[in-house]
């Protein structure tokens, strides 16, 4: 039973379709008020009314039933009760039956959508800045598949650019097979560290690094053979954090797979009079729009970042015709991405609008801020081994006798990263701490895998739940219902505003409401209806809280 729905459509206001109605109905956070609320501010600029006035017509000519069992009108808010019992169960019901489903829907049925995420550059550390958008894009390419969409996921590699001669300068001159094997990524960036601490003394060599840049461009052998491998040692390091933190990806194809690719757009935004030469280089002019030019070749003829990223846009709309492209990348690129839309516009591409960029904040550590020029970084995968190590010494302290401990102190460790990284919205700067991210009473994901636990180990010693009815469910009882019928439209709400902070906060709500009636009600050792009904609750909170931490990325141990 959907009784937003049920309600919106009950109520008769006069240029309000019922689907909006539906969509304005909340459920109020103190149910003494009512079981749903319709606020009628929203309405009193088209009905020409004070919304207490709205609040009131509607109340005296809405019909109670068995359903919505009273109505009340206070300060502009219409307040429904409905009848407990039947909410109850139609709630619990579609938990239990629905199980790993509870949540998901097939609102994306033939959509594909693009997520561009990671995004990480070739040879350079896997850093804490790279936090967010590997975790905010893993929670969205998960929460689009649970809504029935087809997805792909697409690790842009910055795998472009003269940095790549470079390196491989550094390679022939201090480097050897052996040490870079080994040290992989570590390796690799000393080597750049060195031939930038050369190339100081020595201007020269940045020309015989272009060289090889040209050389990759060019497609010859040797130095084609060296950037391939360059690019599979990164990936072996990277790969290593995907995998701990559940991260896929559908394409690898990053900016040099674009390198023969620029061609044809150059040429169409040439067709279309888009091109203006300035200084020697050909440029999109964007003046009219209130932003710098974005520039498409340089002087001597080289691609920029913009350039790949139009063609990878071509690219992406031909071979999976998108229904949408999301682009989780750092809001220090929203000009790059609001320039780079702006001229798939003007080149009258209408898939313009279907293209997002999901911004997001920095991440500082507490301990300091780090400096990529340095080569101080701090590592994303240091980050989580700390996490774990903190992690096992706390549960080693609280339960040294659980089974698994290492096993369950990694799930812990690195839940809590993930959890931390999603837990406010994304646009806001994280300053990641560890205490922080591990309290086990605060809102965080131990908290959460704790919780679950719980429920797992009230399911075990209540063993088979036997014939229930939630007729007279008390308050805690009753939120606890109301809090796990928010679900669905929690995740709906988090694929639209790409937000999957809202399934943190849900998952740390419905802890605290779990947590209230556990510790407010007795389960083991009440009468057969009471039991049965509080086991119900907590396996439908189980159900769904596995649901909602899995879509972020987070594993539940059955113990803790
Ligand atoms: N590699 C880029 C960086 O580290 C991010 C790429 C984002 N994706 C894109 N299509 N521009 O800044």
């Amino acid at each position: 039973m959907n009784y937003k729905n049920y309600i919106s459509k009950k109520l008769n206001i006069e240029g309000v379709s019922p689907e909006e109605i539906e969509s304005y109905i909340v459920l109020p956070p103190d149910t003494s008020m009512g079981d749903f609320a319709l606020p009628c501010f929203k309405f009193a600029k088209i009905l020409r009314k004070a919304p207490n006035m709205i609040a009131e017509d509607l109340k005296n000519s809405f019909k109670v039933d068995d359903v919505i069992t009273s109505v009340s009108a206070v300060n502009g808010y219409l307040n429904f009760t409905v009848n407990r019992s039947s909410f109850a169960s139609s709630v619990i019901s579609s938990v239990l039956s629905l199980g790993d489903k509870y949540g998901s829907a097939n609102i994306g049925e033939n959509k594909t959508v693009v997520i561009d995420y990671s995004s990480i550059n070739i040879a350079k550390p896997f850093h804490i800045g790279h936090l967010s958008t590997t975790v905010i894009g893993g929670a969205l390419y998960r929460i689009y598949k649970f809504l029935g969409y087809n997805v792909v996921g697409v690790n842009h590699l910055g795998d472009y650019g003269t940095q790549f001669g470079k390196l491989i300068y550094a390679y022939k001159h201090w480097g050897n097979k052996e040490e870079v094997e080994k040290g992989r990524i570590r390796e690799l960036t000393r080597l750049y560290v060195k031939y930038h601490e050369e190339a100081e003394k020595d201007p020269s060599m940045d020309d015989e690094a272009r060289s090889y840049f040209k050389k990759i461009e060019n497609g010859d052998e040797e130095c084609l053979a060296l950037f391939k491998w360059f690019k599979e040692l990164t990936l072996v390091d990277v790969e290593k954090v995907y995998k701990e933190l559940d991260i896929h990806f559908d394409s690898y194809n990053g900016e040099s797979f674009y390198n023969d690719k620029m061609e044809p757009v150059i040429k169409e935004l040439d067709e279309k009079g888009l091109l203006t030469l300035s200084d020697g280089a050909k440029i999109v002019d964007l003046s009219a729009y209130d932003m710098p030019p974005c520039l498409i070749l340089r002087s001597d003829g080289a691609s920029l970042y913009a350039t790949r990223d139009l063609a990878a846009a071509f690219y992406r709309k031909n071979t999976y015709d998108f229904y949408k492209c999301l682009y989780v990348v750092a809001y220090q690129q929203n000009l790059h991405f609001k320039q780079f839309f702006k001229v798939l516009e003007l080149m009258g591409k209408d898939w313009a609008k279907d293209m997002e960029h999901v911004a997001f904040g920095m991440v500082s550590l507490e301990e300091g801020t780090m400096s990529t020029r340095k080569g101080n970084v701090v590592l994303l995968e240091d980050v989580i081994n700390k996490c774990k190590e903190k992690a096992f010494s706390v549960i080693n302290e609280k339960n040294p006798n659980l089974e698994n401990k290492e096993e369950i102190a990694s799930m812990v460790g690195t839940g809590a990263v993930i959890f931390g990284a999603l837990s406010s919205s994304r646009i806001k700067d994280i300053v990641f701490s560890y205490d922080k991210v591990l309290n086990f009473d605060g809102e965080t994901g131990p908290y959460c895998q704790y919780t679950y636990a719980r429920c797992n180990s009230v399911l075990k010693k209540g063993g088979e739940i036997g014939e229930y009815t939630l007729d007279n469910l008390n308050e805690d009882e009753y939120n606890l219902v109301s809090e796990l019928e928010k679900f669905p439209s929690v995740v709906n709400l988090a694929h639209e505003k790409y937000e999957p902070s809202m399934i943190t906060r849900y998952a740390v709500d419905l802890c605290s409401t779990f947590n209230k009636f556990y510790f407010d009600c007795k389960i083991i050792g009440e009468e057969e209806n009471v039991k049965n009904c509080r086991l119900a609750l907590t396996k439908a909170t189980l159900i769904t809280l596995k649901n909602a931490l899995t879509l972020l990325g987070i594993k539940t141990p059955e113990k803790m």
